[in-house]
């Protein structure tokens, strides 16, 4: 697959408490070996790790130093990539199989830029104080996951405006949403969910004993 796969894993996994996900072990491997596997098929992959962190051996990936935030990580693997098209995904997501990489792939590869999406299976409320507040309407709502596909360029272009504009995102598509250039959607997959409390990792060492993908 003719895409620079892009990496960020330079976060310290503060509200799991067990250190940086990128080296956590599920299942008899790191969260980072599950996630590469899912993109094997990938022309170039690198990976931004917390500063000071020793690169792991034997793994098919370049490996840099991310920055303070997730933004900044994206950014510095940007720079790097030497693909017209980029995917980007956390390491946060070990469990994502290769047909949403195709999926995401594709409709980055014909539209600049896809995400994947999710329907919001909660109520939601936007809480006001102490109080319940008001519901948003659910079936307008969308959970967005990575990986996130754009066209290198567009890509960077939307991080030089963001860093010139001052914004803050957690995600990358927002950046390009900010540009002004639209964001094609595709369908997500709940398997790909994202790591991030210690609760979390039932379902990812239940996934481990059965995932091929
Ligand atoms: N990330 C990164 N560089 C940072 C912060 C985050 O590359 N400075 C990455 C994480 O490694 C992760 C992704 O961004 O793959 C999504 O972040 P999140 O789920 O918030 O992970 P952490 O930042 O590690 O967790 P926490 O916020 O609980 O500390
Ligand atoms: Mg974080």
């Amino acid at each position: 697959m003719e895409v620079s796969v892009l990496i960020p894993a330079a976060g310290k996994g503060e509200r799991l408490g067990l250190g940086p996900k990128a080296f956590l072990r599920v299942g008899g491997r790191t969260l980072l070996e599950w996630t590469l596997a899912a993109f094997l098929e990938a022309a170039e992959v690198l990976v931004a790790l917390p500063p000071g962190a020793s690169p792991p051996r034997g793994l098919r990936a370049t490996f840099l130093e991310g920055g303070e935030t997730r933004q900044e990580s994206v950014a510095r693997l940007l720079e790097a990539a030497s693909l017209p098209l980029v995917l980007v995904h956390d390491v946060a997501r070990p469990f994502v199989s290769r047909a949403l990489v195709e999926r995401v792939a594709k409709a980055a590869r014909a539209q600049g830029a896809a995400v994947p999406v999710l329907p919001v299976p909660d109520t939601l409320i936007r809480p006001e104080g102490e109080a319940y507040g008001a519901a948003l309407p659910r079936e307008a709502l969308r959970l967005v996951q990575t990986p996130q596909g754009f066209f290198t360029a567009l890509l960077r272009e939307a991080h030089a405006y963001a860093r010139k504009q001052g914004l803050s995102a957690t995600d990358d598509a927002q950046l390009v949403q900010a540009l002004g250039y639209p964001v094609a959607l595709v369908e997500g997959e709940r398997t790909a969910f994202k790591v991030t409390y210690p609760e979390d990792l039932f379902l990812a060492e239940a996934l481990a004993r059965v995932w091929n993908g």
